[in-house]
């Protein structure tokens, strides 16, 4: 057993009520940490810290559970800039450029793919995330989705099969052929290589009724449930997240009182994802009014080449912040907990004794930089289960 040591933390956030300023962030000032066999063993007053095998002394930077981005579409090839000019110039986003990506992706070599997907992942690791879920989606054949899931799966244990992102165009005119594809011998070959089923409910997407098809056979197949809901119009997406008791709704553009009401008495997180606002030039849900009445919110990147090109989760907080009404500590929590929550893991998302030690060392001295200073590069170190996998400052 080794034993770690980070000692003169300025300002240290656990997410644990019952230590420091007992708020829900439980605030330590002068703190210090230590870790054994990857897991937070022992927080405190750096005054009072235990001796250990070795010592990092951070000179008073804060450090914050690492963040939990339970949203990305990080598996992909190509780019779409002139689509996002021309939203910028007042273009709808209905989910069509969904097959330019689709083009790029099935021409790309598994190479290509792994090389892109790990350049996305170290800069949403440069920006303090160290938990990170990806979705296939892109490719919409069999092999190819299976091709997705596998590349996934070597990056992180957070994988999720969403062959049910759009009908892909050689299925335009049979559509039912294409959801009995997803639900039937797609899921058979995905299923054992993913923890996550999604589907795009939405306009232009998959309907309600396709959408429970495809989820309850997933979760028949031993899979657990998230979707992308509500984000561009009022599609009975959030409904069904709670009927299927899945563990997350992502996007929430639209909701309605009644999805508000269903939310509040569920297991079911609403993931908001502002970087899909900003780049579509969409009015921003208010996150104020889902927290005011007793929803779960996670805040996610949806990092992905359409909606939200964004790998910086302190830009993702900052427009949280200023466009979705939450708190600057509202927005912290609901990156590490809220996105812990989202992907039903009780080990990450805080510093609680017993939790894998997964955290983001600062260059500043208060966490609330991250909303104060928009976009800046504020993660000097992440630290994952007591490993480093690199120093940016
Ligand atoms: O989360 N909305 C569906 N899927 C992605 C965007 C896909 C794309 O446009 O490439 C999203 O916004
Ligand atoms: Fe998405």
């Amino acid at each position: 057993m080794t034993s770690l040591v980070f000692s003169n933390i300025g300002e240290l956030t656990t997410n644990d009520p019952t230590v420091g300023d007992e708020s829900v962030m439980g605030r330590i000032k002068g703190a210090a940490l230590v870790i054994e066999d990857g897991k937070i063993v022992w927080t405190g007053s750096s005054a009072n810290a235990p001796a250990a095998d070795s010592e990092i002394d951070v000179e008073g930077s804060a450090i914050i559970p690492g963040f939990v981005d339970s949203h990305t579409h990080l598996v992909f090839a190509g780019e779409r800039s002139e689509e996002f000019a021309a939203r910028m110039a007042g273009e709808r986003y209905d989910g069509g450029g969904i097959a330019t990506t689709v083009n790029a992706t099935r021409s790309a070599s598994a190479t290509e793919l792994r090389e892109c997907t790990q350049s996305r992942l170290d800069a949403l690791r440069a920006h303090g995330v160290t938990t990170v879920e990806m979705k296939s989606g892109y490719d919409l054949t069999l092999e190819g989705e299976v091709r997705l899931c596998e590349i996934a799966g070597d990056f992180t244990e957070e994988t999720t099969f969403l062959g049910a992102h759009v009908v892909p165009i050689e299925f335009k005119n049979r559509r039912d052929d294409y959801v009995a594809l997803v639900a039937g011998e797609m899921l058979d070959r995905c299923a054992p290589l993913v923890r996550w089923a999604d589907v795009f409910c939405d306009q232009g997407a998959f309907s309600v009724d396709e959408a429970r098809l495809i989820l309850s056979r997933a979760s028949e197949r031993g899979l657990s449930l998230r979707l992308h809901g509500n984000q561009l119009g009022h599609t009975g997406g959030i409904e069904l997240a709670v009927e299927l008791d899945a563990a997350s709704v992502d996007h929430c553009t639209h909701v309605s009182d009644l999805d508000v009401e269903a939310l509040a008495g569920s297991n079911t997180v609403a993931t908001l994802l502002p970087g899909a606002e900003f780049s579509t030039k969409s009015e921003y849900p208010s996150g104020r009014h889902l927290l005011d009445a007793g929803v779960t919110v996670a805040l996610a990147t949806d990092c992905n080449p359409g909606t939200s090109y964004v790998t910086n989760m302190g830009l993702i907080i900052a427009l949280a912040v200023r466009e979705m009404g939450l708190s600057v500590d509202e927005a912290l929590y609901a990156a590490t907990m809220g996105g812990a929550k989202a992907l039903r893991r009780p080990d990450i998302g805080h510093l609680r004794l017993g939790a894998k030690a997964d955290l983001a060392i600062l260059s500043v001295s208060k966490a609330a930089h991250f909303a104060y200073q928009p976009g800046a590069s504020l993660v000097r170190a992440v630290h994952i289960g007591g490993k480093t996998p690199g120093f940016w400052g």
